[in-house]
């Protein structure tokens, strides 16, 4: 098992360029499929989990030619199988757009029922609603989310909650469903808009994506294109924040500043300069942290995904901050790892009551998602000492190069896998911190 181990001290310095954003990567590469013809898709981020949707890809048949390793060519024509199902598929979340596509195109599709980080309740009741409302039946048997139609009609539905997953799922199924679909309470979530963009591009007609309310127009066949996926929201926001908590100096390269907005002002609001240039945002921390109040919501809010790194800021942001959880009702995991690395944290129902400590100090710890194992190496690279984090494979799904990256802003950090190398890493920079 691959661990990292950082010493923590030194403030993070320098540029770094954000790859494509994976959520919209895993949406996109999915509906690739639904044109017969070959699609060249960029900017796709080389993770763990966009890997293994094109191994899914390329076992129900679809050709799929890696150019680089940000680069891939994807021929749906040869697909015959619909059925989509193996160990790994079944831990990654996104495996329910190859319903919407498959659906959209082929009218049917067996999917296994999605995994993805265990941040809570993620059920997909809203995706098999829109799917119901166009026409198809959909069962879950044995493990897997069953949907066929004759045809799909478009239709007009309304989204209870604001749910990225079923927004992106309905709009794809119905681009190649018969008639007009509205789908109200949409999510706007710049990779719905990327999305929505990809289609367009494939001869879809899609109207309204980054507002509430979209409207597609189904169409028969849909042709090839080349595309490229916008800059990872997500990832650029980590670096962000990993800037305002070891007192660094950062640039954010490859980005575009209006979807960092709810970032950039929770960082101006606890003290660090924010400056923004046409293709990248510039993070100083320069002087102490204050506290402040953060709520998640969906898209302009504040991302929920960017929740476990703004609460290790405000763990050492001078007096008490609140972090409330209002999309996932279990993503505060984090919370005992970060105590043992010093934070002063209380959980109640969704709301973490945090009161900043001067420092956090190194220890053992464990990442128990995405997004919070990417806090926690936050956390250790502001720490005093040595902090190693165990079940990397998790940060691995979504942050490529993530140890080379910070690496090259000066942070000293290194993925591991025995204890000698976790001590040789403690001898070799026991004397470079600060
Ligand atoms: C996507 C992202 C995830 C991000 C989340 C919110 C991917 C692969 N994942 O997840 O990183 O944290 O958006 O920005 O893109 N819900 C239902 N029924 C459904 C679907 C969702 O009740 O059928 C609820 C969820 O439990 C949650 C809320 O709606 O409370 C929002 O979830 P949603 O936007 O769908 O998240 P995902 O698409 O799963």
């Amino acid at each position: 098992m691959e661990q990292y181990v950082i010493k923590g001290g030194n403030p993070l310095v320098g540029e770094v360029e954000i790859g494509g954003a994976k959520n919209a990567a895993l949406a996109i590469l999915s509906a690739a499929v639904m044109t017969d013809e070959t699609v060249t898709i960029e900017n796709i981020p080389n993770v763990r989990d966009t890997n293994v949707l094109l191994n899914a890809i390329e076992e129900i048949g679809a050709r799929v030619e890696r150019i680089d390793s940000h680069t891939v060519r994807i021929n749906g024509s040869f697909i015959r199988d619909f059925n989509v199902d193996n160990e790994y598929i079944r831990k990654i979340r996104a495996s329910y757009y190859l319903i919407g596509a498959l659906l959209g195109k082929y009218k049917r599709a067996e999917v296994a029922l999605p995994g993805g980080c265990d941040i809570g309740s993620r059920p997909i009741d809203l995706h098999m609603k829109g799917f119901r409302a166009l026409g198809a039946s959909v069962d879950i048997r044995y493990g897997l989310v069953m949907a066929s139609a004759e045809k799909l009609t478009g239709t007009h539905i309304y989204l209870d909650k604001v749910s990225v997953g079923a927004t992106i799922n309905i709009m794809m199924a119905a681009s190649m469903a018969d008639g007009k679909t509205i789908i109200e309470n949409a999510a706007k979530e710049p990779h719905v808009v990327d999305v929505a963009n990809f289609l367009n591009s494939m001869g879809a007609n899609i109207r309204g994506a980054g507002t509430d309310v979209i409207r597609i127009v189904g169409v028969e066949k849909l042709h090839k294109t080349e595309y490229s996926i916008i800059p990872d929201q997500i990832e650029a926001g980590t670096f962000m924040l990993a800037a305002a908590a070891t007192k660094g100096d950062v640039t954010v390269k490859n980005v575009i500043p209006k979807h960092l907005e709810a970032i950039s002002a929770k960082l101006l609001e606890v003290g660090c300069e924010v400056e923004e240039f046409d293709d990248a945002v510039r993070v100083v921390s320069s002087k102490p942290l204050r506290h402040t109040q953060v709520t998640t919501l969906p898209y302009p809010g504040f991302p929920t995904d960017m929740q476990p790194q703004m609460a290790v800021v405000l763990g050492i942001s001078g007096g008490t901050s609140t972090v409330t959880e209002s999309i996932f009702e279990n993503r505060f995991k984090y919370v005992d790892e970060l105590t043992r690395m010093g934070a002063e944290i209380k959980v109640e129902s969704n709301i973490a009551i945090i009161g900043g400590v001067s420092q956090y100090t190194g220890a053992r710890v464990n990442a128990p998602d995405l997004r919070a194992g990417a806090a926690l190496v936050i956390a250790a690279l502001a720490a005093e000492g040595l902090t190693v984090v165990d079940d990397i494979y998790y940060i691995e799904r979504g942050y490529e190069d993530f140890e080379t990256k910070l690496s090259s802003l000066g942070a000293l950090i290194e993925k591991v896998a025995t204890e000698k190398e976790i001590q040789k890493f403690s001898l070799k920079n026991s004397y470079k911190v600060s």
